[in-house]
């Protein structure tokens, strides 16, 4: 990056005795990182010239020239060989001077009806709907393999918790399929992000307008937005859609979060339910034994610096008065971090879900071990007219006599089932068994097989409809 310390080359120089102070210079800049909206930048300004030629605020012949210029200048930008420099303060000014360099005065002509403030809004809205393009096909990847995984484990028994304590059993498909409808959810909230980030400021020029006769319906349809916004000082100044795509990074990072968290400790050696690949995992540089899940560790790390970012663009909106202020510089950074964030995070997930392994029988002896068929069994009772709270109070021994004889109830003798109840009969062998347990809860919703592939198969036809 280059440094040049003129005050000639501002657009604004004839206004200023002095050049900026060399540290204000670096400090104001926003190039460093604001480059990587060029293409968008560039996008906006052909169709801006586009438009300024049909209201005939441009001749034709300077409207190829300009949009003739720009496509060299984003050819010399992705062939690297652009100078970007840092008196030039930001990409639309870089480029901008790029290409009045290229093609003269008519390139001076571009910013005609137009200010950096709804250009700037402009060239995020328009980073934001393809980044949520991208990462919506991620999401939905990453839920198809939560399909197909949960549909391969709807019969697989393990033990649902509650208190991170055995609580009763449920079907591995159907704790996954928990995790798909949270990502459904996520979902809809990027998509109905979208719709309100897909508005064109560009027309609102610095705050009030422009004097010019555009026409920002034909601007609108060239960049494929929906419509134009109402308010020219809104436009300019309010970022509450990058605040709205925080919030749904947030909470899709704080759902991968908990998910994360079940398969670190699912793999780990004392639940040893799932097995993850080892190209998802890295060892230790001391300990041999070691296969540590770092995906799914990084990833609910990274959920801070998501929800941080969250923070600080709610924070940065907060006291600002109308219209645009400069502090909106600053909502770039935490944008883009949370853009690539989300992107590599719904990568790692998406590639990692389909190839985790079950490992069926740990999980079933987990689930036996921890009583968790005792619901079952106060509800037996209830059936055969006993009343809840003493069904619950008779379960409730029959689980301490279990404790102490380490069996579960379902390894009992109906001899010594009896003993807590006489209603109990050999049909109670029925309810006890983990299998009975899961299936018994058979409606929409519930944990049963059946349940689970009808719920899979409805997840697959709202995707496809
Ligand atoms: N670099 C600025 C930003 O990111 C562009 C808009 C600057 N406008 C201004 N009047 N200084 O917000």
């Amino acid at each position: 990056m280059t440094d040049q310390n003129t005050s000639s080359e501002k657009p604004w120089g004839g206004r200023f005795s002095e050049p900026t102070d060399a540290f204000v210079e670096r400090f104001t800049a926003s190039v460093g990182f604001d480059q990587r909206l060029y293409h968008h930048d560039i996008t906006g300004s052909i169709a801006h010239a586009t438009m300024l030629a049909k209201v005939g605020v441009l001749t034709g012949d300077e409207r190829d020239q300009i949009v003739e210029g720009l496509k060299v200048v984003k050819a010399e930008i992705e062939a690297g060989e652009f100078q970007w420099s840092v008196s030039l303060e930001d990409v639309h000014m870089n480029v901008e001077k790029s290409l009045t360099d290229r093609i003269g005065i008519t390139g001076k002509k571009l910013h005609t009806g137009r200010s950096r403030n709804d250009q700037v809004a402009t060239d995020i809205r328009l980073y934001l709907r393809d980044e949520i393009d991208v990462i919506h096909e991620e999401l939905v990847r990453l839920r198809k393999g939560l399909l197909d995984l949960a549909e391969r484990e709807a019969e697989t028994i393990m033990p649902g918790f509650t208190h991170l304590q055995t609580a009763q059993p449920v079907t591995f498909g159907h704790h996954l399929m928990a995790w798909y409808e949270m990502l459904a959810r996520d979902t809809e909230r990027l998509l109905d992000c979208r719709k309100r980030v897909n508005i064109m400021p560009l027309g609102a020029a610095a705050l009030a307008g422009t004097t010019y006769p555009i026409d920002r319906a034909y601007t609108a349809e060239l960049l494929g937005f929906d419509r134009p916004t109402e308010n020219s000082l809104d436009s300019v100044s309010d970022r509450d859609f990058a605040i709205e795509f925080g919030s749904f990074a947030a909470l899709l990072m704080t759902h991968l979060s908990r998910f994360s968290e079940e398969l670190v400790l699912w793999t780990s050696a004392q639940f040893d339910f799932i097995d993850l690949p080892d190209r998802f995992c890295t060892g230790s540089s001391i300990m041999p034994q070691k296969k540590n899940p770092d995906v799914p560790e990084l990833v609910r790390g990274k959920t801070g610096r998501v929800n941080g970012h969250l923070i600080s663009l709610l924070t940065l909106m907060k006291g600002q008065p109308l219209a645009y202020n400069k502090d909106n510089q600053e909502d770039k950074e935490p944008l883009f971090d949370m853009v690539d964030t989300v992107k590599g995070c719904l990568k790692a997930y998406a590639d990692m879900v389909p190839a985790i392994e079950s490992k069926a029988e740990n999980m079933r002896v987990a689930a036996k071990r921890g009583f968790s068929t005792a619901t079952d069994l106060a509800d037996y009772l209830v059936k055969k007219g006993v009343a809840f709270r003493d069904a619950h109070e008779i379960v409730g021994k029959a689980v301490a006599f279990g404790v102490a004889e380490e069996r579960d109830l379902s390894d009992m003798t109906l001899d010594e089932l009896s003993r807590f109840s006489d209603v109990i009969k050999n049909d109670v062998f029925d309810v006890l068994t983990l299998e009975g347990s899961v299936q018994a809860r058979d409606h929409i919703g519930g944990t049963a097989p059946r349940q689970v592939r009808e719920a899979v198969a409805r997840a697959r036809a709202a995707m496809e409809g």
